[in-house]
């Protein structure tokens, strides 16, 4: 599902004068409906890879091929559809819209391409996925009135409206306590193994590393594989 080879960046200093390397010749294949851990200290590069993987960002040197497609190879209109619909993105950080409410929240992504025709089944969808993640209940709350542990659940619900394939996730559960951390981890991992979405999870948490199928650790600007 996932192929990087070769992969490189870097960013040049502030001044300009030097370049500042993040990783060098990162190699990655995950298999579809795979579920890989990304660990390592902070700023050793977890989010810049994500969000190359992504197309958040652009690659310095390398290929990264994503379901049989060359991301370097794709057009404008095909790099906005990638970041729509091939990948999820889940953050440390929920950004929920806080004026609108749970359900508007996960029906927006899929608002891109929206017709009159589709807005019902946008809705149904996300209804469904709000079941899923355990919202039902909380479809008309807004962001505000419900916990972090749920802003968080409805991030994934979200990043799950337009049937994406693979699944990256950037220290999802970075602000929540440990029951909540469990239960976004689960969740995950159900997802994962029920609709054999592929997710690449980066995370601080041992324990949530080792619920991933394989980890990496991302260390001095080398990626190697620890299990
Ligand atoms: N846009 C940018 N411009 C310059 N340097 C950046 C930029 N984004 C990230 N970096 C640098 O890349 C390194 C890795 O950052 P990051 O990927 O956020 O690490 P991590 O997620 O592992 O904590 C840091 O040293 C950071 O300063
Ligand atoms: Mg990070």
């Amino acid at each position: 599902m996932i192929e990087i080879s070769n992969l490189s960046k870097s960013f040049p200093s502030p001044s300009g004068e030097e370049t500042v390397h993040v990783f060098q010749n990162v190699d990655l294949a995950v298999e579809e409906g795979s579920s890989v851990a990304i660990v390592g200290p902070s700023g050793s590069g977890k989010s810049t890879l994500l969000n190359v993987i992504g197309l958040l960002d652009k690659p310095s040197e390398g290929r990264i091929v994503v379901d049989q497609k060359d991301l370097a190879a794709l057009s404008e209109g095909e790099v906005s559809k990638y970041r729509n619909q091939t990948v999820g993105f889940v953050f440390q950080a929920h950004h929920l819209l806080p004026a609108c409410t749970v359900l508007e929240n996960v029906m927006l992504p899929g608002l891109a391409g929206f017709n009159e025709k589709a807005s019902g089944q946008l809705k149904d969808r996300a209804n469904q996925l709000l079941e899923e993640v355990g919202l039902g209940h909380r479809t008309a709350h807004f962001p505000g009135q419900i916990s972090g542990g749920e802003r968080q659940r409805v991030a994934v619900a979200r990043s799950l409206i337009n049937q994406p394939s693979v699944l990256l996730a950037d220290e999802p559960t970075g602000a929540l306590d440990r029951k909540n951390s469990e239960h976004l981890i689960d969740l995950l991992t159900k997802l994962n193994e029920e609709k054999k979405l592929t997710l690449v999870m980066v995370t601080h948490s041992g324990v949530s590393a080792s619920e991933m199928k394989q980890a990496y650790r991302l260390d001095e600007g080398s990626l190697r594989q620890e299990r």
